[in-house]
């Protein structure tokens, strides 16, 4: 597997194959094999992947998969590295006590670029095998086998604040839920030229990727979607639920060019008709007069007294867009998880706020990433990153003290380093210019779980 740390270049196919097929780390096994565990890698195409898909669904309270749903998941989880923790002295030996899926993805870093992430999902451990470190050992697992890679940054979303934060992961892009009340709200924002159309739920299905990609580079936080997602945004999967609720409108602008999309669904007030609900669930725009144009469109539908809409910025700029901001209930929460594995290739891939020179002690729990760098960011936001040996190399730098998990708290910008010295998180020489380096002006987001 080609080093990806070496560069910024993203995650191309070979490195992805070949980070599925990785061999399990042996630190990890060897400790689950002191308690009787078995640690195995699981190929999606094997009957064993039923069986694992069973235990995942139970470890999220779902229900059992039908036959169906298991050929569905089969069918779309070729990007995953798939494993499992087994009991061999366990009644149902073939179904896993834990599971995590993984895989090489991208994440969009300040400065409209994306690096190589490692996406961590599908974190269970049966409630017969709780709180004996397996969940340990399988994340320290998959981190060691990213970092030993090349891969520079892992990311997850996640169930409980709590669980991460030990692994070095840090919340980095919020995800703000809203409850907009429309006749309140009163549209006073752009009115673009374009037309909004009704669109089958199929063409909604091959409208998403396309401008996905186009758009996913324009704010931090967000990731490359494996394809398999789309289908639960459009409602297309074979094995979908009320996909019939799901209704799909399409903006195009002026010269016709199809520049963004919002799927939502409405429930009726059966007291008073005038008062229904929107749930969006989906609204992705390439462009900001399509952003305008969608949102007036949900928020002007007859009928509708409240819309819902979750997984949005912290920094809508609907809120802008609206008469009375008190129309609109924002709810933030943290959603994006990430995890620096390599220090220097995090920071040199992304701009930065100001110019300025900072030297960073990092410390990492892990042993994965740590160590002393000098971060020095140009005029235009470039940063160069060396190791820093020598402590007076710069003595005009500012110093900065942290650990991995607060470094990876502010890298995509999502919180200032000013309010994590705060906090007493971080310790610093000079923490206004420490925050300005390392601040963004697009608050990050991500607009998906996974
Ligand atoms: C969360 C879960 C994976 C933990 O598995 P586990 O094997 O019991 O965890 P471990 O025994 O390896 O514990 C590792 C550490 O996490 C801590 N921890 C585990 N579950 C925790 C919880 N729910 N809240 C806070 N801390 C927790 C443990 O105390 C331990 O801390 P330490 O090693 O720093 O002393 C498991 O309880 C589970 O499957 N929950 C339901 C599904 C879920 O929420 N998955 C996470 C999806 S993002």
């Amino acid at each position: 597997m080609s080093t990806l740390a070496a560069s910024t270049a993203v995650a191309g196919d070979s490195d992805r194959a070949a980070f599925r097929a990785a061999p399990l780390d042996e630190v990890s096994r060897d400790r689950l094999a002191t308690q009787g565990l078995d640690y195995r890698l699981v190929p999606v195409d094997s009957d064993a992947f039923g069986a694992w898909l069973q235990v995942v669904a139970r470890g999220f309270q779902d229900p059992e998969r039908s036959e169906q749903q298991v050929a569905a998941a089969r069918e779309r989880s070729g990007y995953r590295r798939v494993t499992g923790v087994y009991d061999p002295a366990a009644p149902m030996a073939d179904a896993p006590a834990s599971t995590i899926a993984s895989w090489l993805g991208e994440l969009t870093v300040p400065g409209g670029t994306a690096i190589p992430s490692c996406a961590i999902s599908a974190v269970t451990v049966a409630p017969t095998h709780r709180r004996r470190g397996i969940a340990r050992a399988m994340l320290e697992g998959e981190l060691r086998t990213a970092h030993a890679a090349g891969i520079p940054m892992a990311m997850l979303t996640v169930s409980e604040s709590t669980l991460y934060g030990r692994y070095g992961f840090a919340p980095a892009a919020a995800s703000a839920s809203w409850r907009i009340e429309t006749r309140r709200a009163a549209w006073t924002g752009p009115r673009p030229e374009g037309r909004i159309d009704f669109i089958p739920r199929t063409r909604l299905r091959e409208l998403l990727p396309e401008l996905h990609e186009r758009s996913r580079l324009r704010v931090p936080g967000e990731i490359d979607v494996p394809a398999g997602h789309w289908d639960n945004f459009a409602g297309t999967r074979p094995d979908a639920e009320k996909a019939g609720e799901k209704r799909a409108v399409q903006y195009t602008d002026a010269a016709g060019e199809v520049r963004g999309v919002a799927v939502y669904s409405v429930r009726e007030n059966h007291d008073d008709f005038t008062k229904g609900t929107v749930t969006v669930s989906y609204l992705l725009a390439d462009t900001d007069d399509a952003y305008a144009a969608l949102w007036r469109f949900l928020l002007e539908l007859d009928l509708v007294a409240e819309v819902h809409a979750s997984e949005l910025s912290p920094d809508e700029p609907l809120l802008w867009m609206i008469a009375d901001q008190r129309a609109a209930t924002v709810t933030v929460r943290d959603h994006q998880y990430v995890r620096i594995l390599d220090v220097r290739a995090a920071l040199q891939a992304r701009r930065y706020g100001a110019a300025g020179a900072i030297a960073l002690d990092v410390h990492d729990p892990l042993g994965l990433a740590g160590g002393r760098f000098l971060l020095e960011a140009d005029q235009d936001g470039r940063g160069r990153v060396t190791p820093l040996e020598d402590a007076d190399a710069r003595p005009d730098a500012v110093t900065v003290a942290l650990g991995i998990e607060e470094l990876s708290a502010a890298y995509l910008g999502g919180v200032s380093l000013a309010t994590l010295a705060a906090a007493g998180r971080v310790t610093t020489t000079d923490a206004a210019t420490a925050a300005r380096v390392l601040g963004w002006h697009i608050a990050p987001r991500l607009s998906i779980w996974y």
